[in-house]
């Protein structure tokens, strides 16, 4: 039984912007086992951002999130592999940037995160997120298709 998952990663603008550092991401998604279904380098618009982070709309840094996320282009990307949501979050490491360096200095963020906000990289927190995410950065992407295709066993 096949039981890839997928989840929805993004390399953030300010991480891209590092050829260095993006090679050091892209290595350790292909070395860490994940297939890459589907990528693209991709400005978000405002309307994007804002869907997408949609449930942090209340939150103190929401707007500076929307300016940043927009500020240039992302590398997005869909990750393939079993329990890839959890491992690509593990792999990230925290979500602050001095709990990542502090508890994790080896995280992508621990290395490679410049705040709270410019904290390298994005992974899914649910398969729920996952579908949600990767509908609004690859609408033309269609998920179900590529599980029937792929014969995943998926809940
Ligand atoms: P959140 O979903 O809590 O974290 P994660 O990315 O680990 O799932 O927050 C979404 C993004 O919002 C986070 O990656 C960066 C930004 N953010 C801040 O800028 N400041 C903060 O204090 C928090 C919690 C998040
Ligand atoms: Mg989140």
């Amino acid at each position: 039984m096949n039981m890839l998952e997928v989840t929805l990663a993004i390399l953030k603008p300010h991480l891209i912007k590092n050829p260095v550092s993006m090679e050091i991401v892209q290595k350790r998604i292909l070395n860490e086992g994940f297939k890459i279904v589907n990528s693209k380098i991709y400005r978000l618009t405002q309307e994007d951002a804002e869907k997408f982070y949609a449930e942090h709309k209340s939150k103190f840094f929401y707007n500076r999130l929307v300016t940043s996320m927009i500020s240039g282009p992302s590398g997005i990307y869909v990750l393939a592999k079993e329990n890839a949501i959890k491992h690509w979050r593990e792999l990230m490491g925290p979500t602050k940037v001095y709990k990542a360096q502090f508890d994790n200095p080896h995280s992508i963020r621990g290395e490679l995160g410049l705040s709270d906000t410019r904290n390298a990289t994005h992974g899914s927190d649910s398969p729920e997120s996952a579908r949600r995410e990767i509908e609004i950065l690859f609408p033309e992407f269609n998920l179900d298709k590529w599980y029937k295709e792929e014969k995943i066993h998926f809940e």
